[in-house]
C-alpha cells in the first residue's frame, strides 16, 4: 500500500447487491456504484456506460467482460473482481492485453457446491422431486411394491468427470456410500491425489460406459461445450443418472432431452442451463429431470465468503497489492512494472 492508498476512495461498480458482509467491506474503502436491478442482470447498455471511468469492478457469470466493455470502462479500470469461480464470462486473454487484473472466488465453494451436485444426484436418483410433485399435485397414490422405483446409490460406481477440486470433493463423498470412484480429467493429477481420492482413472468413452452416475465439473471452454451429446448418451446405461452443476452449455440440451425421453438414460439432475435461465422446454416436460436454479453455492456462508473474498481482491488490486485469488498474473507484473 501507498502512504495516499490508504486514504483514497476509488469509484466501483458492482453488478448486483453482494451479502452485507461484502458490500461493507467495498463500501469502506470505495464509492459504489451499485446495479439494483434484480431479478434481471444489468442491461449491456447501462453497464457500458456505468463501467465508464470506474477504477474497479464487482462482476457475476451473467456479464460478458470482453473487450468492448474493458473500452468503454477506459485505461483507469485495474481490475475485475467476479463474483463465480468460473470465470467463463471473462476474456483473461483481453484483460492481460490492457493489463487489467482478473479474479475469482475459488476454494471457497468446493464443499458447498459438492454438497448440492450429491443432493441432486440422490433427488435424480431416488425420484425425489418427482414424489414431492406427485403429493402436491393431490392426485390419489398408495404405497406399493413397485411405485417410483429409483435407482440404488450406495455400492454403484460413480464416474466424475472434471478432477479439479470440486470434482474430487464430489468423489470423497463416495466413500460414505461405499460407491467405487472412477474419474477423467485431460490433466491428470499426481498418483497421490488418486489414492489420496480413492479414484481410478478413466478415458472418458470408458467412463460414460461403466459409470452408474456421473457428475460434471468442467470448466466451460471451447473443448467441453457439448462435451455430453447424442453420442455419449448412447454409449451410457440405461440406469445412468447425470448430473451437471458446472456450466449448462457442456450439455446439449436438446439431445439430454432426448435421451431421458426415450429411456435411453434413466434420470438427470441438473443445477445448471445451456441458454441460461432459459431451460430446454423438453426438461421442462419430463419427470426424471430434476432441475434447479444454479444455486451450486447457495448457502448463506458460502455466498458470504463469496463475497469476502471478492471484496478482497478488489481493495487489494486497488491499494497496489496482489489479489490473493488472481487469474492473470501478467496483468499484475505489467501493474508492478507501471
Ligand atoms: C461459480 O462460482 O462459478 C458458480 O457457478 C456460481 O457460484
Amino acid at each position: 500500500m501507498t502512504p495516499d492508498s490508504a486514504t483514497e476512495r476509488w469509484p466501483v461498480l458492482v453488478t448486483r447487491r453482494l451479502p452485507q458482509g461484502a458490500m461493507d467491506a467495498i463500501g469502506e474503502r470505495c464509492d459504489v456504484d451499485l446495479w439494483e436491478g434484480p431479478p434481471e442482470a444489468i442491461p449491456r447498455d447501462d453497464l457500458l456506460k456505468r463501467i465508464g471511468g470506474k477504477a474497479g469492478a464487482v462482476t457475476l457469470l451473467t456479464e460478458k467482460v470482453d473487450g468492448e466493455l474493458l473500452e468503454a470502462a477506459g485505461p483507469q479500470l485495474r481490475i475485475v473482481a467476479n463474483y463465480a469461480v468460473g470465470f467463463d464470462n471473462i476474456d483473461i486473454e483481453e484483460c492481460t492485453r490492457r493489463g487489467v487484473m482478473a479474479s475469482n472466488t475459488p476454494e471457497v465453494l468446493t464443499d458447498t457446491t459438492a454438497d448440492l451436485a450429491w443432493s441432486l444426484l440422490m433427488a435424480a436418483g431416488r425420484r425425489i422431486s418427482e414424489g414431492d410433485r406427485l403429493l402436491r399435485s393431490r392426485r390419489e397414490w398408495i404405497w406399493g411394491p413397485e411405485m417410483m422405483l429409483g435407482q440404488d446409490v450406495h455400492h454403484k460406481v460413480l464416474g466424475v468427470v472434471g478432477f479439479g477440486r470440486i470434482g474430487q470433493a464430489v468423489a470423497r463423498r463416495a466413500a460414505g456410500f461405499g460407491m467405487r470412484v472412477i474419474y477423467f480429467d485431460v490433466f491428470r493429477p499426481p498418483p497421490e491425489v488418486e489414492r489420496g481420492v480413492g479414484a481410478e482413472f478413466r478415458e472418458f468413452h470408458d467412463l460414460l460406459q461403466e459409470a452408474d452416475f456421473i457428475s460434471i465439473h468442467v470448466a466451460l471452454t471451447p473443448e467441453t461445450r457439448h462435451l455430453f451429446g447424442a453420442e455419449q448418451f448412447r454409449r451410457m446405461k440405461p440406469t445412468a443418472v447425470i448430473v451437471n452443476t458446472s456450466r449448462g452449455p457442456v450439455i446439449d440440451e436438446a439431445a439430454l432431452s432426448e435421451a431421458l425421453r426415450s429411456g435411453e438414460i434413466f434420470a438427470a439432475g441438473l443445477d445448471v442451463f445451456e441458454h441460461e435461465p432459459e431451460v430446454h422446454p423438453g426438461l421442462l416436460e419430463l419427470e426424471n429431470a430434476t432441475i434447479i436454479p444454479h444455486l451450486g453455492s447457495a448457502t448463506v456462508e458460502t455466498r458470504h465468503a463469496m463475497g469476502m473474498l471478492a471484496a478482497e481482491n478488489l481493495i487489494a488490486a486497488l491499494e497496489g497489492r496482489r489479489p490473493p485469488t488472481l487469474l492473470n498474473p501478467e496483468a499484475w507484473e505489467r501493474t508492478r512494472g507501471g
